[in-house]
């Protein structure tokens, strides 16, 4: 009887840990900046960019999560696909290569692109790139 106690324990307390794990994979909340481990860190020449995930989204209004985390199928972007929980760097590269678009370039186009189109938001390096 007390052994089955205790194993009924072991699994509650198992998988309750993996659902907060699950979670904390799936919550960005606290993304408050954009720090690229793909970039190395002993080139990179500017230092992250703040960007509070969350508060950004609600201010610009950006209802759909893929207007970022897109996602492609044989070179289309797809209407209902999405790709939050994967980083931009696992499908844009930090390097220079000719199957997709660099990773440098993938967050400027994305991130200036959209300010310039909606005439919002900083477009200027040192507006993204503040210096400490
Ligand atoms: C709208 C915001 C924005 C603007 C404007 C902007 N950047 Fe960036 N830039 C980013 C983001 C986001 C990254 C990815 C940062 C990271 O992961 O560390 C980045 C990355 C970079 C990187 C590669 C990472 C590094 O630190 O070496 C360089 C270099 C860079 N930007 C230079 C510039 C220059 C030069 C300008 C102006 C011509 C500029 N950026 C304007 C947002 C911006
Ligand atoms: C304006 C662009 C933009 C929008 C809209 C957006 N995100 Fe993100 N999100 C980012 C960037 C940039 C990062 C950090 C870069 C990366 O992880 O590759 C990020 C990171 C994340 C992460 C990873 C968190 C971590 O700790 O690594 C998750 C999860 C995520 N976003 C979920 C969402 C969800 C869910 C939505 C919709 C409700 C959403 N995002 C909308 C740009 C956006
Ligand atoms: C699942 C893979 C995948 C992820 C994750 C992803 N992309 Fe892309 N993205 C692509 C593909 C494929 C293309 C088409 C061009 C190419 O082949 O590189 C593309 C195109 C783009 C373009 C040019 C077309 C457009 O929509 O404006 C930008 C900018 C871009 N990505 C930025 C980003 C940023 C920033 C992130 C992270 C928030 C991100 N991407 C995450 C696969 C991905
Ligand atoms: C689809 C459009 C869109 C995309 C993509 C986008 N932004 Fe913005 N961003 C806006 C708008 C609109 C504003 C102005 C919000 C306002 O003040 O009303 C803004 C404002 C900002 C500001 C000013 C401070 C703030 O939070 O309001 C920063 C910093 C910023 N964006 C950084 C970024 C970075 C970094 C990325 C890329 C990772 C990005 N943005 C991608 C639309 C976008």
């Amino acid at each position: 009887m007390m052994r089955q106690k205790k194993l009924a324990m072991c699994i509650a307390v198992t998988v309750l840990f993996s659902v907060v794990a699950v979670l904390s994979v799936f919550s960005q909340e606290d993304v408050k900046t954009v720090q690229d481990k793909a970039f190395n860190p002993r080139t990179m020449e500017r230092h992250g960019v703040s960007f509070l995930h969350d508060a950004h989204n609600e201010k610009a209004k950006i209802g759909e999560c893929n207007v970022c985390h897109h996602d492609y199928k044989d070179g289309k972007k797809l209407e209902d696909g999405s790709s939050e929980g994967t980083a931009c760097s696992e499908c844009h590269k930090s390097d220079d290569n000719e199957d997709s678009l660099p990773l440098i370039r993938a967050y400027h186009l994305q991130c200036k692109g959209c300010h310039a189109e909606k005439r919002k938001g900083p477009v200027m390096c040192g507006e993204c790139h503040v210096r400490e």
